[in-house]
Order: C-alpha cells, then structure tokens, then sequence
C-alpha cells in the first residue's frame, strides 16, 4: 500500500511541476518586453508622479521574474560528491540559531552513518526548507518552549518508491509546533500552496524535488505538538559492502 501511495504521489508531483515549469516559461518570456517597454516610456515623462508608475512595473516585473526563476527550480545539474550530512545538518543549525535564538535546535546523530552521494548546497537547501518551516510554525503559534530535532539514522532494507535499498540515510525534522493545518496535508509539497501569508508556497517543492534528483524523497507526518519530517536518501553501497 506504501508504495502505490509513493508512487501516485510522485507521480502528481511530476505532473505538477511539469506544469508549473511551463507556465512559468510561458510568464517569462513577456516580461523582458514588459520592462525593456516600461523603460522607454520612463524617458519620455518629464512629471516624477508618472515616473513613480513606471518604477513600479519595472520593480514588480523583477519580483514576478525572481518568482518565475524559483518556480523553475534548481536548474543546474546536481554534483555528485561525497557529502557529511552531519556537516550539512551542521551548517542548517547554526543559520536556524542565528535566524531564531529563542528556539531549541538539538540534536540527535546516529554518528556511524556513511556519506551520500549528492551536492552538499543543494543538501543544505532541501534540510533548511523543512527546518525553517518547522521553526517559521512555531513562532507564529507562539509554541511555549520551541524545540527543533535535527535526527539521523540509518535504515536497512528499505522501500524508496518502487525500490528497496539495502541502506537508507535518514534525517528527521521534527517540531513540537502546532502541525501542518489539515486543508494543506494533500497538497503540502506542490508549488504555491502555502498556510502563511507571505509565504510563497515553493519551499517544500523544491525541497522535494531536491530529494528527487538525488534518488530519494520527504515524508511527513503531522499531528499538533508533534510534526515529523523525513528526508530520505538511498546511499550506493559498492561491491565491497561499504557505503560510498
Ligand atoms: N513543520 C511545520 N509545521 C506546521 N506547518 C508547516 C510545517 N512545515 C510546513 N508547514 C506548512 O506548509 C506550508 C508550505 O510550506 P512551504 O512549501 O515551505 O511554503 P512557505 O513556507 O512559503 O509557506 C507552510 O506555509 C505551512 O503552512
Ligand atoms: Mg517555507
């Protein structure tokens, strides 16, 4: 049942973002025009109150181009580098500390794990989307003693989609917030959709697609005062045994 539920999940993922990347396309192509337009016109207005007007279409057409570019996703091609997770966990931490002092951050590191294979900054974005969201719900339900886990594990035999892998690395994320607001729970990983209202709705869709690049995906499970998400990555193991 897990895999069939993983795999129409993915699948509407997919869908989603094929979607979204062709709208976003779609969007960007007028802007230059859009713009390159606003600014002509600008030299032609001698009255600094119409300047204002055309100051504005060129900033909001920025904002809609910055928007359209993270709609597009990470666009590089991922490297694939031995990565610390714990070092990725790490650096997550101390921007979490830094962002949020009145926040707990603690931690629980299963210290034998392997390294992945992967791109330790794009690691460090899919961790920070989850654990801020998680830290971002906790100070806006003002939760009395906000306490962040950072956890890892290693998982043997273990069930990715379709696929079972001898080893899995795990890392949890886990708040004792309010939890993920009932009307978000099916659609929580697709572009735009977002419970706060400055939110921009794109952190947990690039963070799984993230995950996705690099053979793996993010759980979750959510209840309020105890929120849990899982990123999981399936680590190659070669012919000797050992992780690589
Ligand atoms: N740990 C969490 N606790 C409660 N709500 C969460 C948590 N993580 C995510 N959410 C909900 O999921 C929404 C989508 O998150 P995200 O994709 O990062 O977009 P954004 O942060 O821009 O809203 C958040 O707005 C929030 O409502
Ligand atoms: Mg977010």
């Amino acid at each position: 049942m897990q895999i069939s539920r993983e795999e129409a999940l993915t699948t509407r993922q997919e869908t989603i973002k094929v979607l979204a990347r062709g709208l976003a396309h779609e969007v960007k192509n007028p802007l230059g025009g859009i713009r390159g337009a606003a600014q002509l016109l600008e030299r032609d207005l001698d009255d600094p109150a119409l300047r204002e007007f055309t100051h504005i279409i060129v900033e909001e057409v920025d904002r809609l181009r910055d928007l359209v570019d993270s709609m597009l996703g990470p666009n590089r091609i991922i490297k694939h580098e031995p990565v610390n997770i714990h070092k990725v966990l790490e650096r997550v931490r101390a921007l979490l500390i830094a962002e949020h002092p009145h926040v707990t951050v603690n931690r629980d590191y299963d210290p034998s794990l392997p390294d992945l294979s992967g791109d330790e900054s794009q690691m460090i974005q899919a961790v920070l989307n989850v654990a801020r969201n998680a830290v971002q719900a906790m100070s806006d339900a003002e939760t009395p003693s906000p306490e962040l886990i950072l956890r890892t594990r290693a998982r043997r035999q273990f069930t990715l989609g379709a696929e079972r892998h001898r080893l899995v690395s795990e890392v949890g994320v886990i708040d004792n917030g309010p939890g993920i607001p009932e009307s978000l729970r099916e659609t929580l990983f697709y572009p735009m959709v977002s419970g706060r209202a400055e939110g921009s709705g794109l952190g947990l869709s690039i963070a799984q697609s993230i995950l996705h690049q690099h053979q793996g995906l993010i759980e979750c499970d959510s209840r309020p005062g105890h929120t849990e998400f899982r990123l999981l990555i399936p680590l190659v193991i070669n012919c000797t045994g050992e992780a690589s």
